[in-house]
């Protein structure tokens, strides 16, 4: 039941909108609504205030804690966290849910660091206190009850998480904030660290790795300073870029030129190139940039704040007189007329975070846009102006209608407005720059995979990656040149990379997991979604990297229609593309646009929501290969075994049987269609699929001769022995007379024998039979059908048992690559 958020009314789980007030109920939640997440935990608690509150009057001991308590949520929320729950006096603080942010730990250590101070100024107002408080922040998954509401004492995630969040608490020194692991490598490019001895905590078998955030390296929203990889590609952006500029130069006018792409495919680096291009060009040019910052309120107009602030030099730890003075000294050289200078001051005061008294009380906004642009004219008058409002996609309203207002209205002086945003920008602002003839929009794709290898070189100073490795690196970073240089630092920080010399080594056989930062941004842009549509992202997950509207619609029990709809949208926030033809007929083909994307969202549902949709999505398959169901046994039965392995990690038990059933069955016949293909990979299904079957389940056998003759083909005989060994017992329990007939060595009709003309050349002389049995010899008939699969499994025994006494014949062809002319026959394969 979805309850609408407006007028309060229950409507059934499927409506779209409320029954009652026609209400949209896109972003409403059932109840029970539960995502993993990965959050930022933050632990507080109050230093020897138990004692201390030991005999007081439980009047006093509420007074003393509740300044402290309104502080510490205030410093919460004011950094997008939510207080879970106060227990006497320790808090407990939840960042990342149920709405993620791409840098949740960097506001969680923030936040802890805030209340540091916070605790000390409470002290100083009323020094009786005496307060001390260690913090702990921990970073990693949980499961988020998403209509959890914490000020009815409900509990929002649940995890190790939690719990080590509180142990780091304990383990902190007095007036300290100690953050683990994961924290802190989402934080260390803007957190300074000293590292402290690991800590024993209760129930962790290691020590746990702290570290105590002792400052911010940066202030509120400027950039990090990294030593960045050479630009790479990008050329013909570069230059549209340079054109607009020259455009501005020339017709003396104001140019837009709006930058967009998804989170890290170098937006803010090509404007960073055009500057620098600038540079080397010597123009003499005043470049103003400022950042819209996504923490919502209190920044309205940020970014034009910090343009101000920069051309007066005002810095952040100036006072309100400090920075009305140098904004006056500033503007004395810059506009002549007094009266208009006083104005224009009056106006931008606010921006700088002073005032002036002739600005006391509201201002139009439509004067102060005015004062603004003549600022920002009286600038462009003294030589060519370049603003960049970066992050735009960020920006309020009002921040937009002034940008719009700057590039609509100033005239006669050569400006240009560069805005880097990412896509959202246009569920913000529907038709940004669209229809005015200063606009242009520079559209960054990602970089192609011959870029994306020279990007990857670069960054490992040109040592070369094992092919495998680079292969898997280039498909998980997609085109993006953050998350190529997330994955590549990750690699070196977990050892999966080590660089010895000017060699890159690699550790084998690890998988790479996606980088906590990486995550973090995939994850936040997911929660902007209205519900359905991140629903429908969730869905298609399940299917894989690639899609189809059909598979999603009947996932999610949605109509084709809407579903369409809402992947048109996705489409256009650039997190799925459509194919341009579909391979299933009537449904559109999508992919995700990163697999990452596919990952992150696939990591957000919880198991028992994902052994659900599994098995849906098998269903569908079903439905749509009809007759063909064997062309698709493999995809099928990766979704049956994914919906009984998470079915049984979620606990549940009911249908197991069932699904198990199912599971072999398709295990099967996903063997089937393999042993034409790759015979490998048909005995690990085969193999799965016997882990299934208890020892007298009647479907036994076939399986087993099944996964006999592929260990008879890879020509490990000892295991294709075993495997007819077991085949011929289970008959012989079930009473089957072919079982019986076997043991007493008849000849059997059905498979070739090998043939007995040659003997083993080059094998051990040892009579080590696993050995000597290593290239197989004899093939247990053409193709096994389950009728003879009696008369296959023992004649296949009898056929075996020959080869490890006279050995194998040699192979006088040279057609199958692990044989030669000299060497033993492969059968089927080698001419023999
Ligand atoms: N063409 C390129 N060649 C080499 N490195 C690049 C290139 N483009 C981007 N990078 C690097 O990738 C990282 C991310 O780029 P950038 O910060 O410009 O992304 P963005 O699109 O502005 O992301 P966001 O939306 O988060 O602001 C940076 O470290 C940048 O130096
Ligand atoms: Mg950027």
């Amino acid at each position: 039941m979805l309850i609408c958020p407006r007028c309060g009314r229950e409507n059934p789980e499927d409506a779209q909108f409320c029954n009652g007030c026609g209400a949209s109920l896109a972003t409403c939640l059932p109840p029970g609504a539960e995502e993993r997440k990965v959050v930022t935990v933050l632990f507080c608690d109050l230093v020897g205030f138990t004692a201390r509150s030991d005999q007081a009057d439980p009047e006093d001991v509420r007074a003393a804690l509740h300044p402290y308590h309104t502080r510490v949520r205030s410093e919460v929320e004011r950094f997008g966290g939510r207080v879970e729950k106060f227990v006497g006096d320790a808090v407990m603080a939840l960042f990342g849910a149920p709405v993620a942010h791409e840098d949740d730990a960097e506001r969680a250590v923030r936040t802890g660091l805030r209340v540091l101070e916070a605790v000390a100024e409470l002290n100083k107002e009323a020094a009786v206190l005496d307060l001390a408080v260690r913090i702990g922040v921990n970073t990693g998954e949980a499961v988020v009850a998403l209509q959890a509401r914490p000020e009815e004492g409900e509990s929002m995630a649940a995890g190790d998480v939690v719990n080590t969040a509180a142990r780091l608490q304990q383990a902190a020194p007095v007036g300290a904030v100690v953050v683990g692991e994961i924290t802190y490598r989402a934080t260390r490019d803007t957190i300074d660290y000293e590292r402290l001895k690991p800590a024993r905590v209760k129930g962790k078998a290691e020590p746990l790795a702290i570290w105590r955030a002792v400052g911010i390296r940066r202030p509120l929203g400027a950039e990090v300073e990294r030593l960045p990889a050479p630009f790479i590609g990008r050329e013909d952006d570069l230059a549209l870029l340079k054109q607009t500029f020259a455009r501005t130069l020339r017709e003396s006018s104001a140019q837009l030129v709006t930058v967009t792409g998804e989170p890290g495919v170098g937006k803010s680096r090509l404007v960073a190139e055009f500057r620098t291009s600038l540079e080397e060009q010597e123009r003499t040019v005043s470049w103003r940039q400022g950042r819209c910052l996504p923490y919502g309120e209190g920044v309205t107009f940020w970014a034009l704040g910090e343009i101000v602030k920069t051309h007066a030099g005002i810095l952040e730890s100036d006072g309100p007189d400090e920075a009305l003075e140098k904004l006056a000294m500033s503007l004395t050289a810059l506009v002549s007329d007094p009266l208009e200078r006083d104005w224009i001051r009056s106006r931008l005061a606010p921006l700088v975070g002073a005032r002036t008294p002739e600005a006391a009380g509201t201002v139009e906004r439509e004067e102060s846009f005015t004062a603004w642009r003549r600022f920002l004219e009286a600038l462009a008058s003294e030589r060519p102006l370049v603003l960049v409002f970066e992050d735009l996609h960020w920006a309020d309203p009002a921040m937009l209608d002034f940008v719009e207002h700057l590039v609509d209205w100033a005239t006669g002086m050569p400006l240009l407005a560069i805005c880097p945003a990412r896509p959202e920008l246009y569920e913000r602002r529907l038709g940004w720059g669209g229809g005015k003839k200063n606009s242009t929009t520079i559209a960054l794709s990602p970089l192609s995979t011959e870029e994306t290898a020279h990007l990857i070189s670069a960054l490992l100073s040109q040592t070369v990656l094992p092919a495998s490795t680079q292969r898997a690196l280039i498909e998980r970073a997609g085109g993006n040149p953050l998350y190529t240089e997330e994955f590549v630092r990750m690699l070196f920080d977990r050892g999966i990379l080590e660089r010895r010399e000017r060699v890159v080594h690699v550790a084998l056989g690890v998988e790479i997991p996606v980088p906590e930062t990486v995550q973090a941004l995939i994850a936040a842009r997911l929660d902007t979604l209205p519900r359905d549509r991140k629903a429908f992202l969730h869905d298609a997950a399940v299917v894989g990297k690639v899609f189809w509207s059909g598979a999603v619609s009947a996932i999610g029990g949605t109509q084709l229609r809407e579903v369409e709809e809402g992947l048109h949208e996705l489409a256009r926030k650039e997190l799925v593309r459509p194919a341009r033809s579909s391979s299933v007929r009537n449904q559109t083909e999508y992919s995700f646009w990163h697999l990452l994307v596919r990952d992150v969202a696939y990591g957000q549902i919880p198991r028992a929501a994902r052994a659900k949709k599994h098995r849906a999505a098998a269903e569908w398959i079903e439905g749509i290969a009809g007759d063909r169901i064997t062309d698709h046994a493999e995809l099928l039965a990766h979704h049956d075994v994914q919906a009984l392995e998470l079915t049984k990690a979620a606990g549940a038990d009911g249908g197991l049987a069932h699904l198990e059933e199912r599971t072999r069955r398709s295990l099967e016949l996903a063997g089937d269609r393999a042993m034409q293909l790759d015979v490998r990979m048909a005995e690990s299904y085969f193999r799965k699929a016997l882990e299934l079957l208890p020892p007298d389940h009647t479907g036994r056998v076939s399986v087993l001769t099944k996964a006999a003759e592929c260990a008879w083909l890879s020509g490990r005989f000892p295991e294709a022995e075993r495997d007819y060994e077991q085949a011929i017992s289970a008959l012989r329990t079930r009473g089957d007379a072919r079982g019986r007939w076997s043991r007493h060595g008849q000849p059997v009709i059905g498979p070739r024998l090998p043939r007995e003309n040659g003997a083993v050349q080059g094998a051990p002389a040892s009579g080590d039979r696993a050995a000597r049995g290593r290239t197989p010899g004899a093939r247990a008939g053409p193709g096994l059908r389950p009728d003879r699969q009696g008369h296959d499994a023992v004649g296949a025994k009898q056929g075996l048992l020959r080869v490890v006494r006279e050995g194998p014949p040699a192979c006088r062809g040279t057609r199958h690559p692990r044989c030669s002319r000299d060497g033993p026959a492969v059968p089927g394969i080698c001419p023999v």
